[in-house]
């Protein structure tokens, strides 16, 4: 992609969206909009070079943001466990964005590999039936992140927007993740749950080849919104991940085996490689990468 693109980047502040602003800052005009409820997080990233502005999605507030940017990729999100203050930040303030910004070339709208059905071991294709995947941890994620899906679908050809909705799965790397709250568990001792249903396998995407591919994937957007998976190579188990962290910092981790907790989600990746490429970052080269940017001292192989 040419440099110079104007982006904005909602959800900065965020695990996924903070290292796709900070590195597309480096060859374009990014703007990123979030509350800054952290004030360090908004110097931070203007000391990267990131212009910030303060938006609140639940007020509908966007009156300081232009109206003329290139693309739009969108990861803010809420994860009360609050219906009505949920469906209206994930749901009808993205419609509200998407009016807002309009005028953009592309809108990229990141969802969720959580919006699928649990289905035990199945690999999950962009065709496969949605359901409340993730209600037994936070009861509005799915439903609220399927609702958006459709605000998404009904803006990209009410606008005449190119929308891509990426369904993310596992993110992890440097800046935290899943397997990064895993990391800080096992070092407390503190028993990790997963699924009767063994292995919980899901398909670890490195935050790096996220920003790789995110511009890619924003300019494959279309009109009707395109769907596709936002996944790794392969297919890792939460029991597999933690063995190895844990054997990177010398504490055996300790299972708590329940059907209370999220079942595998596994996504299919075709799509995706089709577009921009497979994810090159592998699972344990990513995981080492973390602790020792995180937790060099906790190292011990
Ligand atoms: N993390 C994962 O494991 C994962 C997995 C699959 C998909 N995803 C998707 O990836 C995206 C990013 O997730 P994340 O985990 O990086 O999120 P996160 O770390 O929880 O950050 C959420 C972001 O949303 C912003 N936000 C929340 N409420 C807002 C509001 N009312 N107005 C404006 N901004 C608001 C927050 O900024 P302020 O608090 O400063 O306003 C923050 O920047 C989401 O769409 C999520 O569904 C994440």
């Amino acid at each position: 992609m040419a440099e110079g693109r104007k982006i904005l980047v909602t959800g900065a502040t965020g695990q996924v969206a903070g290292p796709v602003a900070t590195s597309l800052a480096r060859d374009h005009e990014v703007w990123a909009a979030a509350r800054f409820s952290d004030e360090r997080k908004r110097e931070a990233l203007s000391a990267e070079g990131v212009r910030c502005i303060a938006s609140d999605l639940a007020a509908g507030d966007f009156a300081e943001l232009p109206r003329d940017f290139d693309h739009v990729l969108h990861f803010a999100v809420a994860r009360s466990s609050d219906f009505d203050g949920d469906f209206r930040v994930n749901a009808e303030a993205t419609g509200a964005l998407m009016s807002h910004c309009r005028a953009a070339r592309s809108f990229l709208h990141c969802s969720t590999s959580g919006v699928y059905q649990p289905n035990g071991h199945a690999l999950f294709t962009e065709e496969s039936p949605l359901g409340d995947n993730h209600r037994v941890m936070m009861p509005t994620y799915s439903l609220s992140k399927i609702a958006a899906e459709a605000v998404v679908r009904f803006a990209a050809r009410e606008f005449d927007l190119p929308t891509t909705i990426v369904r993310l799965n596992t993110p992890y790397g440097s800046n935290g993740g899943w397997p990064f709250f895993h990391l800080e568990m096992i070092k407390k001792g503190l028993p990790i749950p997963v699924h009767s249903n063994a292995p919980s396998r899901y398909t670890l995407l490195h935050e790096d080849d996220i920003v790789r591919t995110v511009l890619g994937l924003a300019e494959a957007a279309t009109v009707p919104a395109r769907i596709v998976n936002w996944c790794g190579q392969e297919h890792v188990s939460i029991e597999e991940w933690c063995a190895y962290l844990g054997n990177l910092i010398g504490i055996e981790p300790v299972f708590d085996v329940t059907d209370r907790t999220l079942e595998s989600v596994m996504t299919d990746n075709r799509r995706m490689r089709e577009l921009v490429g497979p994810a090159r970052v592998d699972w344990r080269s990513g995981l080492r990468r973390m602790v020792e940017e995180r937790h060099p001292d906790w190292l011990v192989a």
